[in-house]
């Protein structure tokens, strides 16, 4: 046997060895024995270059090397499902498929796993890479980390796969796995962590992959995708790929023939769900058959063919010993319970929302109860009900602040709002602070500049509001803790950066109460000047689409406060930008004249943005079809009579790739 013949030997005993240990939990050798042929092989490789192969099981030990992430677009967009909470959810997801399809089908169930979705794309059998979620157009590349986690082939068995196909799944840390990791990180003197889900998705975005190689991380897979798929069962095929080498937890997947079978699965697991080696947070339901699958479609966000299920939240019970309230940026005051330490769904909780004052009078809460607790989707958990039975003498009634907890000023409780507010926008720290924040965020300024900065900053007396940010200079940040030359001149150069930010951008970053990111695009799209929005009355801007009475309310607000106008003037001299810039000259004209009919449903852009892109490059949209049209591009469901139109007319028909392909020539 030649060195080439040798390598090529122990790299398939190895990968076979993996298999065993890892997607089918059998070991078959000694550590011992696998780490003498896995050092042979490395040495091997090493005198050997020549011979190198990505997919060597050498590869999956990470390197040291930090590396930052590419984006990449996902050949097929990584959609989400729907949630329900029901029964009564389950059946009527069912009556909606009945509705299109009258042929008898089978549902799969399967395990909701709780970890980071992955999508993984193979070609000719071979890992060629793996992409976190990321928007769900375009996610992060990941695959030196997830080339580590042992349970992924980086070569696949059998032949029956497709040339190339992309494979959904989720990673996770096994709950045994999970504790153990941490009991070593204890002993280690290292912090432990919290949370499996999040440890896994943080763990999977580290930027050294040998420390992911460390941690272990598992992949379940539940979704394949290609034009080429071997069978028409989306349950067979994924039996096929298990036959691959992935790791498919067929025992909890179940092909069932109705929805009441359905409902008892989901019922099963929600009784069974502790004793799952891993975390699940739901069942997700899926049509079997492929057809059916494209004959149902999708919506704009998620598959019509499936559905989530969601089990109810994790409740526990703790005493509340105190109340803190905090203000926002926007003045509203929360009031945050203090509890006695307690486990929640794999979490320590010391502190969770009350909400507001109408929820603590409305469930009775007192200091001193025993309450219950839910972790939602939100960061903080929050208290949900009281436990009266176990009240006691020394629950007292809870006295509601009537004052700011940060400046005093009286607090007001507007008429249909349920929480108090404190009216001092400009002269209250947190809500200055807030509005900081707010204005240098990512999607808003996309100022460099961290929240222990500006807290910084403010507690100096540097900033005292948003325009003092512009004012700044390199040697006031320099005189700061922790600030270098190269970390103060970031700082200052994205400040200047900032000005060239859109005016639909500013205007969300000014932090008007109401005005997020959509309604401050609309808003600048039609006012298209700040003066024209600082001079519309309440009428002129509920006329606006999609604009309605409490934002109107909001808007005039804020320009009939001195303080925001004032605010305003400042940044208008600063120079950002306050105006609507129409770069007509800057874009090609590649559909002029061109009339163009729009079609169903679309994967990456919604129809109002194709709309745009279409006027924006000199053509025309039209809503039927005649003649005179040049394209059709047909989406999802578009219905069947547009489609025949077209073609018995002759006119091209394209699908958004090749719209953008045009688009873009
Ligand atoms: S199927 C288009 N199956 O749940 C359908 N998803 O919104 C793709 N998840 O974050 C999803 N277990 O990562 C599917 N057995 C399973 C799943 C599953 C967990 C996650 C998925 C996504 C979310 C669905």
């Amino acid at each position: 046997m030649n060195i080439e013949q040798r390598i090529e030997q122990l790299r398939t005993q190895i990968d076979e060895y993996n298999y065993k240990y890892y997607v089918l939990s059998q070991p078959e050798i000694t550590d011992f024995e696998f780490d003498n042929l896995l050092n042979e092989l490395i040495d091997l490789e090493t005198k050997h270059p020549e011979f190198y192969d990505p997919a060597s099981p050498t590869q999956r030990v990470g390197s040291d090397l930090n590396s930052e992430f590419q984006e990449v677009e996902h050949i097929y967009p990584m959609l989400s499902l729907s949630n329900t909470y029901s029964e009564e959810d389950l059946m009527d997801f069912d009556k909606r498929i009945k509705k299109i399809i009258t042929q008898e089908f089978q549902y799969v169930c399967e395990l909701k796993y709780d970890g980071a979705s992955i999508s993984l794309t193979y070609e000719n059998g071979r890992l060629i890479h793996a992409l976190t979620r990321g928007d769900g157009v375009k996610g992060d590349n990941i695959t030196n980390n997830v080339k580590t986690i042992k349970s992924i082939p980086l070569k696949l068995k059998k032949n029956t796969y497709p040339d190339l196909f992309t494979v959904r799944g989720e990673i996770f840390f096994n709950t045994a796995d999970f504790k153990r990791m941490n009991e070593e990180r204890e002993k280690n003197g290292e912090p432990v962590f919290a949370n499996a889900r999040n440890s896994a998705s943080g763990t999977l975005k580290t930027q050294n992959s040998s420390i992911v190689a460390k941690r272990p991380l598992e992949c379940f897979l539940y979704y394949l995708l290609s034009n080429n798929l071997p069978t028409n069962s989306h349950l067979d095929n994924l039996k096929l790929a298990h036959s691959w080498g992935f790791k498919v937890p067929l025992q909890y997947i179940e092909r069932v023939n109705s929805i009441e079978e359905v409902i008892a699965f989901v019922d099963k697991w929600d009784e069974q769900r502790s004793e799952l080696p891993f975390e699940i947070d739901g069942i997700v339901i899926k049509v079997d058959s492929l057809e059916l699958q494209k004959e149902l479609g999708f919506t704009a966000k998620s598959p019509r063919w499936a559905i989530a299920y969601k089990f109810k939240a994790e409740q526990v019970e703790t005493r509340l010993m105190s109340i803190d309230y905090q203000v926002g940026r926007t003045g509203a005051v929360t009031p945050v319970a203090n509890l006695e330490p307690v486990l929640l769904a794999g979490t320590t909780v010391k502190r969770a929302s009350l909400h507001n004052a109408e929820q603590i009078a409305y469930h009775d809460i007192r200091l001193n109860d025993f309450v219950y607790i839910e972790k939602g989707g939100e960061i903080i958990p929050k208290v949900v009900g009281v436990n009266k039975e176990k009240r006691s003498p020394e629950a007292e009634p809870i006295k509601y602040i009537s004052n700011c907890p940060a400046c005093g000023t009286e607090l007001i409780k507007k008429e249909g709002e349920a929480k108090h507010f404190c009216p001092n926008e400009y002269g209250c720290s947190p809500q200055i602070r807030g509005k900081l924040e707010h204005f240098v965020s990512r999607k808003a300024m996309d100022i460099n500049m961290a929240q222990a900065t500006i807290e910084q900053l403010f507690t100096n007396g540097l900033i005292k509001d948003i325009t003092d940010l512009y004012a700044l200079r390199k040697e006031d940040l320099l005189k700061l803790d922790r600030f270098a030359e190269k970390s103060a001149q970031n700082i200052i150069d994205s400040l200047e950066e900032s000005k060239k930010i859109p005016f639909e951008r500013v205007l969300f970053a000014l932090g008007i109460r109401f005005v997020g990111e959509t309604v401050a695009k609309t808003l600048a799209r039609h006012f298209k000047t700040i003066d024209n929005l600082k001079n519309a009355s309440y009428d002129d801007l509920i006329a606006v689409n999609e604009i309605g009475g409490v934002i109107a309310d909001s808007v005039v607000q804020f320009f009939n406060t001195e303080a925001s106008r004032n605010m305003v003037e400042k940044l208008q001299e600063i120079g950002l930008q306050f105006e609507v810039i129409e770069n007509t000259e800057t874009t090609n004209k590649s559909f002029d004249g061109k009339s163009i009919v729009i079609s169903g449903t679309f994967t990456k852009f919604s129809r109002e943005e194709l709309k745009e892109m279409i006027e924006k490059h000199g053509g025309k949209n039209v809503s039927s079809i005649s003649k005179k049209t040049d394209y059709l591009v047909a989406g999802e469901n578009m219905g069947p009579s547009k489609l025949e139109k077209a073609q018995s007319l002759g006119i091209k028909i394209i699908n958004e790739e090749e719209f953008m392909e045009l688009l873009n020539a």
